[in-house]
């Protein structure tokens, strides 16, 4: 079985080729803008769901759990996603509000790292939001708790089929905007010859610190 599976993962390439050049030395003094710039030239290339990233929070052990969200939106205040307060990554959230995001964009060669508290959009926010997802996305969220176990004769389709009857009148009272505010952004460009840059922004009172690290 490993056996096979090692022969599987043989040469299996995790970078193309003609991997784009990354000059730490020419970023801008902000993580959000060069993640901006980075994120433009992602939608350029058609890296694909380059919104996509892998988001990890800590349960009431402190153990680690992960699990793909869509990137909602970026401005001064940090990285936005959104999900229901009542999913596992809710409750994790309410009770230790910390988390890790992480990006990878595999045809660029590119992984964008970021840390930091985590804060909850208001009424308002939550509610324009779910108000922007698609009728048969804001009728999943209404029809049944995320991640709790599916019961035997319980379905999906008739579930979400009854909460799409007056979609537009219905709001969420779990739909929530969650906000991680940056701490630490790292940015990591892959390389032919393995001389991978890695560059990671420090929040210094203001401003940003900077520093290269060894790959
Ligand atoms: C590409 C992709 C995008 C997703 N986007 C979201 C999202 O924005 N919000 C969300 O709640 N779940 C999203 N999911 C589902 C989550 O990965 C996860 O299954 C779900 O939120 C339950 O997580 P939890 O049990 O840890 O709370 C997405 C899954 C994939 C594969």
């Amino acid at each position: 079985m490993s056996e096979s599976v090692r022969n599987l993962l043989r040469g299996v390439p995790a970078f193309p080729d003609g991997l784009p050049p990354f000059d730490p030395a020419a970023a801008p003094d902000s993580p959000l803008d060069l993640f901006t710039e980075w994120l433009a030239a992602a939608v350029d290339d058609g890296v694909p769901a380059p919104h996509a990233l892998t988001l990890s929070t800590a349960d009431d052990d402190g153990r680690p759990d992960a699990r793909i969200v869509i990137l909602r939106d970026l401005d001064e205040r940090g990285f936005s996603f959104a999900t229901s307060s009542d999913s596992p990554k809710g409750r994790q959230l309410q009770a230790m509000p910390w988390a890790a995001l992480t990006f990878f964009w595999q045809p660029v060669g590119r992984q964008i790292r970021v840390r930091g508290p985590v804060t909850q959009g208001s009424v308002e926010e939550n509610d324009a939001d779910f108000r922007r997802r698609h009728p048969a996305a804001r009728a999943l969220v209404l029809a049944g708790e995320q991640s709790a176990v599916l019961q035997e004769g319980e379905s999906v389709s008739a579930a979400v089929e009854r909460e799409l009857a007056g979609i537009d009148r219905k709001g969420s009272p779990t739909w929530t905007v969650y906000t991680v505010a940056p701490e630490r952004v790292e940015f990591w460009q892959a390389d032919a010859e393995r001389r991978h840059t890695r560059l990671r922004y420090e929040r210094a009172g203001n401003g940003w610190r900077r520093e290269i690290l060894w790959p």
